[in-house]
């Protein structure tokens, strides 16, 4: 026989339960795919999960299968079918026939409805695992509410005896307020044989994974309890939990990113996502919304209602009130808004103005030109310092493809001029007030249309005695 390997160095195998369809939902989508902070709910628990660096890790999946899976890209995982789903112990030894039969070690469990879970208190319970040479350890907490839950029974002693689910419990025991967060560590060789055995005499008639806790009892095998925040372990059953985690989610962000020395003047109404980044000494406004894999620069100011997803902002950048940002890149120095709106592949280089009322799509604009009424840019390329005047429009759609405008430097857009794409303006040159451009305009000329001044005095007053004349009648 070899020498016993010692606790520390047992593999680890991480099982997410994430089959069910969360029916309390009343949703089309699979619980673990709704979002919280902006990543599915599947999402939190990998990331929990991940720097453990465990040996495998196993996603039981079912209800809409693929769709979950493909929720799990860019984590190192396998996936166990749970075609029916019979419930949590099932679904656990799915797992172990399907990615973990010839597993020899410990196997942490997390249910793929309890996303706020910190890689601390994972860490917390495995080392106890460890140190208490426990077969079966779990986490547990007390709660005001513990409606839901599956409740803790202790001996008078105090030592765990098992778990009961609420639809199982009696009265006396759904006044338990210790609860069962449902993760679990437990060693393969207990686990997989215990999960053999389980029996369905449930109010549930499902195979509950928590019946592993009387089977441990029972067989005398040393069991270990950690106590976590409550915070940390609620689940998700309803819409109801799913508003209350939106907004812890949110003010653990926003804390964060204050420790990193971003400025929030109403904490409140700040909505940033997990995966967004943002630099020291910005300062960030009510309602505003950063979303995706947005990251904004340092010494930025963002004034308020501001909706920005997946753009990267440069340092320095001042976003005024009401813009929308979307798939966009902007360099230092540039100034956006009120009411402007970038639309995918919009590419500002540094110190460009943006003002009101204008639309940017699919177009890069070069350093300190500007843009300050009233104006749409779709799929052009513009030089450096260049101007576009009030009212200017990139004609880029005939119907059926989409044409580009290119504008040099230092180029004057008068207002009011349409660029019928595709076309091309020179560095230099000049766009009169009013231009309809068809043709390119070479390198410092001044392209304008023949359109007289005319003037037929005394119009207005026989206009009027005509209009008059007419309502008589
Ligand atoms: C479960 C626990 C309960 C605990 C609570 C914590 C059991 C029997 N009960 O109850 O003690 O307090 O979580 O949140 O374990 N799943 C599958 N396949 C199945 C059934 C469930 O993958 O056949 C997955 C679900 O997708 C979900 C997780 O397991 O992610 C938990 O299932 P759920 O039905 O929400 O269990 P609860 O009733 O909340
Ligand atoms: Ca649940």
């Amino acid at each position: 026989m070899s020498a016993k390997k010692g606790a520390e160095e047992r593999p680890l195998a991480v099982v997410v339960l994430a089959a069910g369809q969360g029916t309390r939902m009343k949703s089309a989508h699979a619980k673990v795919l709704h979002c919280l902070g902006g990543l599915p709910l599947i999402q939190h628990v990998l990331r929990a999960a991940e720097p453990l660096g465990a040996d495998r890790i196993a996603v039981v999946v079912g209800h809409q299968a693929q769709a979950v899976e493909q929720a799990c890209a860019g984590f190192d995982a396998q996936f166990a079918l749970q075609a029916e789903q019979r419930g949590t112990g099932h679904a656990v030894a799915i797992a172990g026939y399907a990615e973990l039969g010839d597993f020899d070690g410990d196997v942490l469990v997390l249910y793929g409805d309890v996303p706020l879970l910190t890689t601390e208190s994972l860490r917390r319970l495995i080392a106890e695992h460890h140190a208490r040479d426990a077969t079966l350890s779990l986490l547990t907490t007390i709660v005001e509410d513990p409606t839901g839950y599956g409740r803790i029974v202790r001996d008078a002693a105090g030592a765990l005896v098992g778990i009961v689910e609420e639809r199982d419990a009696t009265p006396e025991q759904r006044r338990i307020r210790e609860i069962n967060p449902g993760i679990y560590c437990v060693r393969s060789r207990f686990l997989f044989p215990a999960l053999e055995r389980l029996r369905p005499d449930n109010a549930q008639g499902e195979l509950y994974l928590t019946d592993i806790v009387a089977a441990a009892k029972r067989a005398g095998e040393p069991m270990a309890t950690v106590p976590v925040p409550a915070q940390e372990v609620l689940g998700i059953n309803s819409r109801a939990d799913l508003a209350v985690l939106e907004r812890l989610v949110r003010t653990r962000t926003v804390q964060r990113h204050m420790a990193n020395g971003v400025t929030f003047l109403d904490p409140e109404t700040a909505y940033v996502d997990v995966t967004v980044e943002i630099g020291a000494d910005t300062i960030v406004g009510p309602d505003v919304h950063l979303s995706g894999k947005t990251a904004v620069g340092r010494d930025c100011r963002i004034d308020g209602a501001a909706f920005v997803a997946d753009s990267v902002v440069g340092d320095g950048v001042h976003l005024k009130p009401m813009v929308v940002i979307a798939e966009s890149r902007i360099e230092g120095g540039a100034v956006l808004g009120p009411f402007c709106q970038l639309r995918p592949g919009a590419h500002l280089h540094r110190d460009v103005h943006i003002g009101n009322f204008v639309e940017v799509k699919k177009s890069e604009i070069g350093r300190g030109t500007k843009a300050n009424h009233l104006a749409y840019i779709g799929d052009a390329t513009i030089g450096e310092e260049s101007n576009i005047g009030a009212g200017t429009i990139t004609c880029n759609y005939d119907g059926f493809d989409k044409h580009r405008t290119t504008i040099g430097d230092r180029v004057q857009i008068g207002s009011d001029s349409q660029l019928v794409a595709p076309v091309r303006i020179g560095d230099d040159a000049y766009v009169a007030t009013g231009t309809t451009v068809r043709h390119d305009v070479e390198p410092g000329a001044l392209a304008f249309n023949p359109k007289p001044d005319q003037r037929r005095p005394g119009w207005v007053e026989a206009f009027r005695k005509r209009k008059r004349a007419e309502k008589k009648r």
